[in-house]
């Protein structure tokens, strides 16, 4: 009888194969398999295979994509989710669900501990840490890769002894993928100064071989998410799909930048996330539409700061809630369509309309048919420049004393 049964989220890759002897051995414990379905596309049942093999107790695969996509990327989308104004969450938006689902199969289980396969220099330890505690405090949670020590050649050669196969092909990069975006890191992306290789991209079409043609897609939206792609009503994970495919196609989608993760490290960090990168872009410009300029404004912060604590593993905070709340008030409006033009590894938006628009073409125009009434602005001026003048007045007397 092992002492403990743990349940481990489990990738197939090296790491989280090595970690089911290693917690096996180091903790007597019974280790069952958890692998999700984000949408990253891996072969989920080579993975359960081999965690039989490698002597888990159970496997488990789940198929979290749809409600991945209903409950963390529409709501930040409906947030224009960005880290540092460039990242598009997508990793951290998986670890959250990632946690939840650990801590359902621990209960349903009667397991003590979960598991995972992170290092203790990144973000997503936090992430699962942070979530999984909240949940349930009384699970213990098991960081292998955090705790063994182990450099990448022991690791290798503690595999070797145990068993896990160890694929030919070294993985030149750390990879992490679901359906919102590809994650990039290591190798030789760490000398921040080289310019990511061929190699490292799967998802998006180097500009140079894109299409000579441009392409045009439009994006309808309801509520703040997207509901539509070119005029057919499409539920959004098939919108994700498809964005993903054309606007790769197109070599829209990579995001190479300088991160500053919460553990102190500056990090070099190469992203592919074309849906995300044409449906963000198209969500901020149909917001422009229909909210004001004091809305607009006000959500700028709000936007940051719920961005920040999706980043920094607080997806549970109550303050994270309280800000869901307003932005899904602001959301109720967000509703028309975004003509979007794809080119070259470039986009841009070249249409918007909604039934809710501000916009009003009577008061932009420069013919004399509008309705504004140009009179007014001189006394407008007078007043709104009257805080500027006194203080230059009263500068201007100083320096001339
Ligand atoms: N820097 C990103 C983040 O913190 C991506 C992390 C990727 N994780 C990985 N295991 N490769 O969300």
């Amino acid at each position: 009888m092992a002492s403990m049964k743990v349940v481990l989220a489990y990738s197939g890759g090296l790491d989280t194969s090595v970690a089911i002897k290693w917690i096996r051995e180091k903790y007597d414990a019974d280790v069952i398999t958890l692998t999700m379905d984000l949408g990253q596309n891996e072969d989920l049942g080579a993975a359960k295979e081999k965690s039989l093999m490698l002597g888990s107790l159970k496997h488990f695969t789940a198929d979290v994509r749809d409600e991945f996509v209903r409950d963390y990327v529409a709501p930040s989308i409906k947030a224009n989710g960005l880290y540092e104004g460039k990242y598009p969450l997508a990793t951290a938006l998986g670890r959250p669900l990632i946690a939840k689902k650990l801590v359902e199969v621990a209960e349903d289980e009667g397991a003590q501990a979960v598991a995972h396969g992170c290092t203790g220099k990144g973000n997503d330890q936090v992430r699962l840490d942070v979530t999984v505690r909240a949940l349930n405090p009384g699970l213990k949670i098991i960081a292998p890769v955090r705790e063994w020590g182990l450099s990448r050649d022991q690791e290798m050669r503690y595999a070797a002894e145990k068993g896990v196969p160890v694929s030919a092909k070294k993985n030149a990069f750390s990879i992490d993928q679901n359906l919102w975006g590809r994650s990039i890191e290591s190798g030789v992306l760490e000398d921040a100064s080289f310019e990511p290789p061929a190699e490292a991209f799967e998802w998006v079409t180097p500009a140079e071989e894109a299409p000579d043609k441009a392409t045009y897609v439009t994006v309808g939206f309801e509520g703040g998410v997207p509901s539509s792609l070119g005029g057919s009503e499409l539920k959004l994970p098939q919108i994700i799909s498809e964005l993903n495919a054309v606007a790769g196609r197109n070599g829209v989608g990579v995001v190479d930048h300088i991160e500053d993760r919460l553990v102190g490290i500056k990090s070099r960090e190469v992203y592919e996330c074309p849906a995300a990168t044409v449906i963000l872009e198209a969500h901020r410009e149909l917001e422009k539409m229909v909210l004001n300029r004091h809305q607009l404004n006000f959500k700028r912060m709000v936007d940051t700061v719920w961005s920040d604590m999706v980043y920094t593993g607080l997806w549970v905070d109550p303050l994270k809630t309280d800000l869901d709340a307003f932005i899904d008030s602001t959301q109720k409006k967000v509703d028309g369509t975004v003509r979007v033009k794809l080119y070259k590894g470039g986009l841009r938006v070249v249409g918007r309309s909604s039934p809710n628009s501000l916009y009003d073409a009577n008061l932009a125009t420069y013919s004399s048919s509008s309705t504004f009434n140009q009179q007014h602005a001189e006394g407008f001026i007078e007043f709104w420049g009257l805080p500027s003048r006194v203080a230059s007045r009263r500068a201007q007397r100083v320096t001339v004393r």
